[in-house]
């Protein structure tokens, strides 16, 4: 059995001024056709059409991911954190929650585009079966660019059917390390998707960071039915850690397996991704809403209501809403979060 786990409490400021604190990226239509929320629901349902998944997220955003869910008709269950623990915690609700059936869970991201559902479905069906022998399974991608902002898996001896051992695992290296792994073409990206039966998940935060556990723990004792919503007590909850699964359980567990996906992914994290993900014109520009780009080449262009015009602008970023206007570089657009963390502390 199969229980997906989408995790949908980030808060996407890289991707301000559309994503915001009330309504973040997961939730809003960032490609054409589905919020990224929806996408990811659509993935699930297309490996298995009866699965009930758990979303957790944060309690601001509950109507959003209820919204959602109803308009695919699915059923699912919804958790609403207080207040964001990070992603270690999140997953220890879903595996308190199933630990009496102990399905495989399958966490993911709620913010990533895989547009080949066929081989993701394949990974996950490999990957799945190390889980059901008491693996901890990453699904990894082939690191093709020195990116700091993921995990890299340095892929060891495999274990038949393409799952393969993990020597080590490195989250959010520095550049030159990076750099250093991607020239190896020994290292894959972690993709963020993972798969654990609930029991072992329970076993690895008991091994590695035993409070995240007794803080999740107690506050799913003590959780409160609110109509559709599971809501784990407050004060319990906001003393959990806040940490990764990341750092908190796969930088320090010896058994680590992966499994990879090859095929395209994405993980729409910040306005260059966007742009890559986007239907390009014949001078690279990738449009929305009302623009006008003259001379301008490789740009995202984003109008909500007003027009946007551009002349002779390289590889930029400029994004309109009706209260802010980001203007950016291609290259320094992953800087936006620390942007955003500087407007909150000045506000
Ligand atoms: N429920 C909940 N609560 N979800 C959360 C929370 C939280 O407190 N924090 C983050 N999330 C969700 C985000 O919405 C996102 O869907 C997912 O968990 C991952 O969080 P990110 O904050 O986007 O992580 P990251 O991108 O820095 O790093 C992770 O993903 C990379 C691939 O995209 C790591 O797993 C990296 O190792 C990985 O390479
Ligand atoms: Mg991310």
């Amino acid at each position: 059995m199969l229980c997906p786990v989408i995790l949908c409490g980030g808060k996407g400021s890289r991707l301000w001024p559309m994503s915001r604190e009330l309504y973040p990226k997961q939730f809003m239509e960032f490609l054409p056709g589905a919020t990224l929320f929806e996408a990811t629901l659509d993935r699930m349902t297309a490996l298995d059409p009866g699965c009930q998944p758990i979303v957790i997220c944060n309690e601001a955003h509950r109507f959003l991911a209820a919204e959602q869910l109803r308009s695919k008709n699915i059923t699912g269950r919804i958790v609403l954190e207080p207040t964001g623990r990070n992603t270690a915690p999140a997953a220890a609700l879903a595996a308190l929650m199933t630990q009496e059936d102990d399905p495989i869970l399958v966490v993911m991201p709620a913010d990533h585009r895989i547009p080949d559902t066929q081989a993701f479905a394949q990974a996950i069906a490999q990957a799945a079966s190390a889980a059901r022998q008491g693996d901890l399974v990453c699904l990894g991608i082939a690191a093709r660019s020195p990116e700091t902002g993921y995990g890299y898996l340095l892929k060891g001896e495999s274990q038949g059917n393409d799952v393969f051992n993990v020597k080590a695992f490195v989250e959010k290296p520095d550049s030159n390390t990076a750099r250093d792994y991607v020239e190896s073409g020994q290292y894959l990206w972690n993709s963020g998707i993972f798969l654990f039966t609930a029991s072992r998940y329970l076993k690895a935060l008991e091994t590695h960071c035993p409070d995240i556990l007794k803080a999740c723990r107690d506050a799913m004792e003590s959780s409160a039915p609110d109509m559709d919503f599971i809501r784990p007590e407050r004060e319990a909850f906001m003393n959990c850690p806040s940490n990764s699964i990341d750092y908190a359980v796969l930088e320090k567990e010896k058994n680590l397996k992966v499994v990879e996906l090859d095929t395209a992914w994405s993980d729409l994290g910040a306005w260059e991704a966007v742009h890559e993900n986007g239907e390009q014109d014949a001078n690279g520009n990738v449009t929305v809403g009302d623009v006008v780009a003259q001379d301008s080449n490789g740009c995202y262009l984003h109008s909500t209501g007003r027009l946007v015009a551009t002349v002779g602008l390289e590889k930029a970023v400029v994004v309109e809403t009706p209260d802010a206007v980001l203007v950016t570089t291609m290259n320094a657009a992953q800087n936006v979060k620390g942007m955003i963390d500087e407007l909150v502390r000045r506000h």
